[in-house]
């Protein structure tokens, strides 16, 4: 039994989502090893999960925090209070934070010509103005998660980079061009299709950020990531960025829930949970079920995990458990750390889980979301 398996019975009530601060201080850790080890730059891409009791967790740990919008760059400099940079990478800048945008962060990867141009024609700026740029190089099948699809919003192709005579302005560059990624071969294959492009300009340039989507903590072999970093830091005198989300938070996460009804439909036995899937929307947005603790493959009951609302395609998917699931048993979806918080919603009423740190087996409560905080979304500010 897992550590948190054993710890969830103390939660006092669910649906809960867990925050293992063990979990995250040792991706950190091997964050730091590879930093230490061949100069990179570390940013926590917070909007996997903007909690400021993590954002405060890693700041001694990181060089920032990158953030994709005006919300997140100021929730990102109110923790750092100015002890770190602040990455924005966005299509969606609004013309109206821009000016803001340009003080709040200290590094800003415009997506289109047309947003560098705006950035550069605004004199009081703090942020360094860079580009970035889409390498056409698709990793996945699944267009869904692939940032150089086919018609792709992300980021300006290298040669109308080139054409729109941007190298003077654009300071630096980024692209991300992967998801989930379990080793480095997409990043060799990205490097070395931008060098091909841009390395006689790559020295003119102060930075270069490599974006997200690697599992840091679990590819093993990090000699030809550590190679290529001092390389372009070496040949080319420049910073290289590396800015994880998912890496740092995905494992740490947990949404416990309750069982609190069984019944048969169609010959299946329906549990139906005191969650639902808007409490990790990626299960419905990608259609993939997610892991559970409790669950054991060769199990002899099977029970569909269903969520308490109204969508009959609220589902979590169907389980193998070792007995039959009973009203009040508690059952923990596991890797929900990014990407589920930051996109849970109230869909019918339901209230957001409540949330949890835990940190060497101590539980504690860090937020409580109640009826009123509801209520202010839904009632008029204004008559
Ligand atoms: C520009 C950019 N940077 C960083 C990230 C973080 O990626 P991950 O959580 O996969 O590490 C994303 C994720 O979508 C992204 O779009």
């Amino acid at each position: 039994m897992t550590a948190i398996e054993d710890l969830k019975d103390r939660i006092p009530t669910t649906p809960a989502f867990l925050v293992d601060e063990n979990a995250i201080l040792s991706a950190l850790d091997s964050l730091a090893a590879l930093r230490e080890k061949c100069g990179c730059k570390v940013l926590y891409s917070i909007k996997s999960l903007p909690l400021t009791e993590v954002m405060r967790l890693a700041k001694p740990y990181v060089d920032g925090f990158s953030v994709s919008s005006l919300f997140e760059a100021r929730l990102a400099n109110e923790v750092l209070t100015g002890q770190g940079g602040i990455h924005l990478c966005t299509p969606g800048i609004r013309p109206d934070d821009m000016t803001e945008l340009a003080t709040l962060c200290t590094h800003i990867s415009c997506n289109s010509i047309r947003q560098i141009r705006h950035f550069e024609s605004i004199g009081d700026k703090t942020a360094s103005i860079g580009l970035r740029v889409n390498p056409r190089l698709s990793f996945t099948e699944d267009a869904r998660y692939d940032p150089c699809r086919q018609f792709s919003k992300l980021g300006v192709d290298m040669d109308s980079f080139l054409d729109a005579g941007l190298l003077n302005c654009a300071k630096g560059l980024h692209f991300h061009t992967i998801f989930g990624a379990v080793n480095y071969t997409p990043l060799m294959q990205t490097l070395h299709k931008i060098e091909a492009f841009l390395s006689p300009h790559l020295s003119k340039l102060d930075w270069l950020n490599f974006g997200g989507g690697y599992l840091y903590d679990q590819i093993e072999n990090n000699d030809d990531f550590c190679e290529q970093v001092i390389r372009l830091r070496v040949d080319y005198d420049l910073d290289v960025f590396i800015e994880p989300g998912n890496a740092l938070v995905g494992k740490a996460g947990y949404l416990v829930a309750t069982v609190i009804d069984c019944f048969q439909s169609d010959g299946k036995t329906i549990a139906v949970l005191d969650t639902s899937i808007n409490h990790l929307p990626e299960v419905f947005e990608y259609q993939r079920q997610p892991p559970l603790l409790e669950q054991h493959p060769n199990g002899g009951y099977s029970a569909l995990l269903a969520g308490s609302t109204c969508l009959s395609g609220d589902l979590f998917g169907e389980y193998r458990f070792n007995r039959p699931l009973e009203i009040g048993d508690r059952l923990t979806f596991n890797q929900a750390g990014a990407y589920s918080l930051v996109k849970a919603n109230r869909f019918n009423g339901y209230n957001l889980p409540d949330i949890y740190a835990v940190r060497n087996e101590q539980i504690r409560l860090l937020k409580h979301h109640t009826y009123q905080e509801y209520r202010q979304l839904w009632v008029n500010d204004f008559e």
